[in-house]
């Protein structure tokens, strides 16, 4: 509850001739977001913490290696990974060509599919909170952002049905409380679910030990919107973990090996 009064009242503070803007443009989602993302852009992002974490091209990421990509272009949703910024994703995945893959924040599952499409014999993990999660009701649970989406997301809407499910497996959980051990050994991870410092560090930290410190990370959010992101990217920098946002995106990458 405090939480919700919280958000709103930085809602309230973000408005502006922008988030108007995006009202009339993109609707009433993206509205309350940008007015959000206004807030947060004024009063919690240091602008030397974003930019603490150096950018490099994705070109420069792949190196000599020029992967072909499978893209379906899906419809376009407030909170999933737009399309231009999945081709980043995906040519890294297409690069490292991993065994499994753990994706934490399902949604409706675009990225997952889009996984799936480009790993043809690989194992998809992918988590979401249960499709009953109710925010309202969460209140032993480490505070999450996002409400919104979570309230209206059919988790996996884009791949059930699909030539591609058989490849996907679909957990169900709190990142907070899901044992990572359960479920195979993944060495690729995409790490989009909450995005406070407490989720992305838990989330992030859960990872690392499932791959024994030797695995591929992304994460998405890492900007100006998201200062949990940011903040804990920079402590992992700090630790000598040479982190990367990749250009043109909101994505952090990191291949610890
Ligand atoms: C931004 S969306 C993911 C979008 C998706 N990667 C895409 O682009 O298609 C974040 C998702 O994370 C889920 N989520 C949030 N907190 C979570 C938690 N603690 N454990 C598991 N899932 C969580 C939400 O329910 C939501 O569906």
């Amino acid at each position: 509850m405090k939480q919700k009064i919280i958000q709103s009242i930085r809602i309230i503070m973000g408005f502006n001739i922008v988030s108007v803007f995006t009202l009339i443009t993109s609707g009433y989602h993206s509205f309350l977001k940008a007015c959000y993302r206004a807030f947060v852009a004024a009063h919690m992002v240091d602008i030397t913490e974003l930019s603490a974490i150096p950018q490099i091209s994705l070109d420069q990421i792949l190196g000599k290696v020029r992967p072909t990509i499978h893209m379906t272009i899906m419809s376009s949703e407030n909170g999933r990974v737009p399309s231009d910024q999945a081709i980043a994703i995906i040519a890294i995945l297409a690069k490292e060509q991993p065994k499994e893959v753990l994706e934490i924040g399902t949604f409706f599952g675009h990225t997952t599919r889009l996984i799936a499409e480009n790993l043809p014999n690989g194992i998809i993990h992918t988590l979401d909170l249960p499709q009953e999660f109710n925010s309202k009701g969460d209140l032993k649970s480490i505070p999450k952002d996002d409400s919104h989406l979570i309230e209206r997301r059919i988790v996996g809407r884009e791949f059930i049905g699909s030539i591609y499910e058989k490849q996907i497996r679909q957990h169900f959980a709190d990142t907070a409380t899901w044992d990572f051990s359960e479920e195979g050994e993944p060495t690729f991870f995409f790490i989009d679910g909450s995005h406070t410092y407490e989720y992305c560090k838990n989330d992030s930290e859960k990872c690392f030990t499932l791959c024994k410190g030797r695995g591929v990370f992304l994460w998405h959010d890492c900007d100006f919107g998201h200062p949990g992101v940011v903040k804990f990217i920079n402590e992992w920098r700090t630790m000598g973990r040479d982190i990367v946002r990749i250009e043109g995106t909101p994505i952090a990458y990191w291949k610890s090996f």
